[in-house]
């Protein structure tokens, strides 16, 4: 069986893709940027190596005969961090190294995971655009993620065969591995439904795109309802 490259392996869905991958009997090579700072991370079947999703070459020197790569990183954690280191291109160079690099590589398939606030609401807007919806402050991010979506899409017929997953609406850490999933498009579910996910939930779609890919150079949304819990 082939392994995996996780990028963000450190971070709540590369955890939680991480461990899904390991469960199904998959090695996986996680990437974060300092190895020292994760000494929890290292297990039967995973290597941790350091490198940066930004930069092409470390891209292709840590994915090389790796089955497939999944994009689980953010420069953004939480609103403690703020927003004055935020790079807006984050996710463009993002996109970039990791279709140079994986080519270079020759790693065909990219599974990474998207930003609800860019899926369209009821009123055919982003959800970004809507205060009531999305915390203006946060705007910053989402656009910036935005952008990196918009550069997959710019570069879609190349040699990487890429998907992103998007969880339309709140994304539950710790929260239960049902195993199942709905896949939506460009709107946000829902109607008078609640849409969210868990990360371990996230996670079984990533390695399922990885293991069985179904959708190609395109973004799908991911979620759950929270009314068929129970
Ligand atoms: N509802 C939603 O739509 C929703 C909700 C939450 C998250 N998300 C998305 O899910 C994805 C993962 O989020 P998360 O919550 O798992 O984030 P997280 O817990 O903050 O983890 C992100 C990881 O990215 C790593 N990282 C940052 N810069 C890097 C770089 N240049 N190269 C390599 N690794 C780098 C960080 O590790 P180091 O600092 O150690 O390098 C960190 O562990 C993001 O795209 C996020 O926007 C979506």
């Amino acid at each position: 069986m082939s392994d995996i490259v996780v990028f963000g392996a450190g971070g709540r869905a590369g955890r939680a893709v991480t461990a899904e991958a390991r469960g199904r009997g998959y090695g996986v090579t996680a990437v974060v940027r300092d190895p020292a700072r994760y000494p929890d991370l290292r297990a039967d079947g995973v290597t941790v190596v350091p490198g940066d999703v930004t930069d092409r070459g470390s891209v292709g020197a840590v994915a090389a005969g790796h089955a497939g790569a999944v994009h689980a990183v953010s420069p953004y954690s939480g609103p403690e961090q703020g927003f004055d280191a935020l790079d807006p291109a984050f996710f463009v160079k993002a996109a970039d190294a990791l279709l140079d690099g994986l080519a270079e590589a020759g790693v065909g398939r990219l599974v990474a995971v998207g930003l609800g606030a860019n899926l369209l609401g009821a009123d055919g807007r982003p959800v970004m655009d809507d205060p009531l919806a999305f915390p203006p402050e946060i705007r910053p991010f989402a656009l910036a993620h935005t952008a990196g979506l918009h550069r997959l899409r710019e570069r879609g017929e190349g040699r990487v065969d890429w998907v992103m997953l998007t969880p339309a609406g709140h994304l539950e850490h710790g929260g239960d591995r049902t195993g199942r999933y709905h896949v939506g498009g460009e709107r946000l579910p829902g109607g008078d439904r609640e849409p969210w996910l868990s990360y371990a939930d996230l996670a079984v779609a990533l390695v399922d795109e990885i293991e069985r890919p179904v959708r190609h150079r395109t973004r799908v949304s991911v979620f759950n309802f929270r009314e068929e819990e129970g």
